[in-house]
């Protein structure tokens, strides 16, 4: 898929208050710092659209963009972030888990790991909770120009096999990088193909 248009729509500090969900609708989730406004603005070729930063935290709303008129990206805050003051972050964790829950045209999450992390404990919880609630999710693998080939390939096998542990199927994974823009054709992609699924009831 080509993307002919990105358009911020609207940040929003609650489900209720996102847009109206008539387009299909793809949210980005992961750690803080682990590079979902980047990647959001690499896929949209738009270097600033989503704010980023090297300091964690930068995103604490639900950001919807429109992309080419016709299915919206979500960026949202980060979970993790241990330097956020505990009101500011339970009332972010409860924010987040109302718009996973109830947005009705949510299509698919995609759960951001950094490739050079081990697995931790925060995203596996968070992944076995999705699927506790039959939420589509898929995992995308970020930074990967940080990592020698090799080293990346070991990365991700441990992960899987890690996952591999307690889940029987494994979701479906993407490896990309925001530098070099490498796998972000797979996820728009991926994109695509589910676009074809939604349907307003
Ligand atoms: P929060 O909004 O704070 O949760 O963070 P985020 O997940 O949106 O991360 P963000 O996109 O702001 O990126 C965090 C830092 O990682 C920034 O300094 C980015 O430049 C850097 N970064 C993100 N993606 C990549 C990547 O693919 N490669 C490299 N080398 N750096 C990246
Ligand atoms: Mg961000």
């Amino acid at each position: 898929m080509i993307v002919s248009s990105a358009e911020f729509v609207k940040s929003s500090t609650e489900v209720k208050a996102c847009p109206k969900g008539q387009y299909p609708e793809y949210a980005f989730i992961g750690r803080s710092n682990v590079g979902k406004s980047s990647l959001i603005n690499k896929l949209t070729n738009k270097s600033k659209l989503a704010k980023t930063s090297s300091t964690p935290g930068k995103t604490q709303l639900i950001n919807h963009f429109l992309i080419n008129e016709q299915w919206f990206l979500v960026d949202l805050p980060g979970y993790g972030f241990a330097k956020m003051p505990l009101p500011v972050k339970k009332k972010m964790e409860v924010m987040i888990s109302q718009y996973l829950l109830q947005r009705q045209n949510l299509m698919n999450i995609y759960v951001l790991i950094d490739s050079r992390h081990q697995p931790l404990d925060i995203d596996i919880e968070f992944m076995e909770q999705l699927a506790e609630n039959q939420l589509a999710f898929s995992i995308i693998f970020t930074k990967a120009d940080k990592l020698k080939k090799r080293k990346l390939e070991d990365s991700i096998s441990k992960y899987k096999t890690k996952l591999s542990e307690s889940w029987e199927e494994l979701p479906a994974m993407f490896v990309t990088s925001s530098e070099t823009g490498s796998g972000t054709n797979l996820i728009l992609n991926d994109i695509e193909s589910i676009n074809t699924l939604f349907h307003l009831d």
